[in-house]
């Protein structure tokens, strides 16, 4: 039976080790601090329309794809791990709080209609009557009917249940080296000391990639994010995820089914950055507030740090390496919620049978090597 170690137990770790021993792999997870990881911290939009940037075409496909297996993905996760997949189908609503702002979601919207993706503009009237708790100050916006979200940590728990059921093995520790035997990846070493071997490595550490002493240039860096958690209580609750964008800054409000609202994300290039900052969360809940004005009197009842894995162009590595025998799944950004399924399909398919899906091939590291 082959042998797989996966660095990294967060979601994209865990739904890999989960696909690769539903393939009859061995499969041990070499994870760090699971409270440093970001699945334990994203909001868990699955909005591949919203999150678009005009230009990232490529990216929008992929992220389109991974929605598109979602459902089948959720199903069969609660179905085998007997647990929610965190799996919530509430619409999105992308709204402006300003002229500038309603201008730029507009051509947002003709730019995804240009490429087959009508989203519909609603006036500030019909958005406050599709979600009452919308402040006045929202100018008009998009619904966007397809543009999910999922309760990560929920999904995180399903994941690991689902993946230990099948025997998969994990152990903690971080890895400081890929260790290597002409050309051929061998296993890891980790800081502790442990020699941990394998016919294959995969490496799925988030924002941590490029810290294992790889030899080749693995280029993912933190870009730190500031999230809130507000409980509604008895207070009422957001029907829709919101996606603001006010006088020229971003904020998030993602419901979830317990009366939870994800509140985020500060955007900073401040490396490992742990430090929940005073101006951070104030700016966090002054939009919140202008947006959906009910959020002032809910309960704040977290402040966290996670840390996006960014590329230079924004879109994941996927697949081969340099080193035959180690493969990556990393550099998701914003999206890791998201693309958790595509990619756990993508690296099976890859590690176990040297098939890359062909939605996969723009997205290899060799991209990057000129
Ligand atoms: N996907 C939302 C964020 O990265 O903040």
């Amino acid at each position: 039976m082959p042998t797989t170690l996966v660095v990294g137990g967060g979601l994209i770790g865990t739904a890999v080790a989960w696909r690769l021993a539903q393939r009859g792999q061995h499969v041990t997870v070499v994870a760090g601090d699971p409270g440093q990881a970001a699945s334990g911290v994203a909001a868990g939009m699955l909005a591949p329309l919203t999150e678009s940037a005009f230009t990232e075409t490529a990216l929008l496909a992929l992220n389109l794809d991974s929605l598109r297996r979602w459902e089948t993905f959720a199903e069969e996760l609660e179905r085998v791990s007997g647990l929610p997949s965190g799996l919530h189908r509430t619409p999105t609503l992308s709204v402006a709080g300003g002229t500038d702002d309603a201008a730029r979601l507009r051509d947002l919207g003709r730019w995804l209609d240009d490429r087959g993706h009508p989203c519909r503009w609603l006036t500030s009237r019909e958005l406050r009557g599709a979600e009452p708790l919308l402040g006045p100050s929202v100018r008009g916006g998009l619904l966007v009917e397809r543009d999910w979200s999922c309760d990560n940590r929920r999904l995180w728990t399903a994941l690991r249940v689902a993946a230990e059921r099948l025997g998969v093995r994990t152990v903690t520790g971080t890895v400081l080296a890929v260790e290597h035997e002409d050309g051929r990846a061998t296993g890891v070493r980790t800081e502790d000391g442990q020699l941990l071997a394998a016919d294959e490595v995969v490496i799925a550490s988030g924002a941590w990639a490029g810290g294992h002493g790889l030899p080749f240039e693995l280029p993912v860096r933190p870009v730190k994010g500031q999230v809130l958690r507000l409980s509604a209580g008895r207070l009422p609750r957001l029907a829709h995820t919101v996606r603001a964008f006010t006088q020229g800054s971003e904020v998030y409000l993602v419901p979830r089914s317990d009366g939870e609202v994800v509140v985020g994300a500060t955007v900073e290039e401040q490396g490992f950055d742990a430090r929940v900052t005073a101006g951070g969360v104030y700016e966090l809940l002054r939009d919140a507030r202008q947006v959906v004005p009910v959020t002032a009197e809910y309960e704040l009842s977290e402040c966290r740090v996670g840390w996006r894995p960014a590329t230079p162009d924004n879109a994941p590595v996927l697949g081969p390496t340099p080193l035959a025998g180690l493969t990556v799944g990393v550099g998701m950004y914003r999206n890791g919620v998201l693309l958790t399924p595509l990619v756990a399909d993508v690296l099976a398919g890859w590690v176990d049978d040297a098939h890359l899906e062909p939605v996969a091939t723009p997205f290899t590291l060799e991209r990057f090597a000129s």
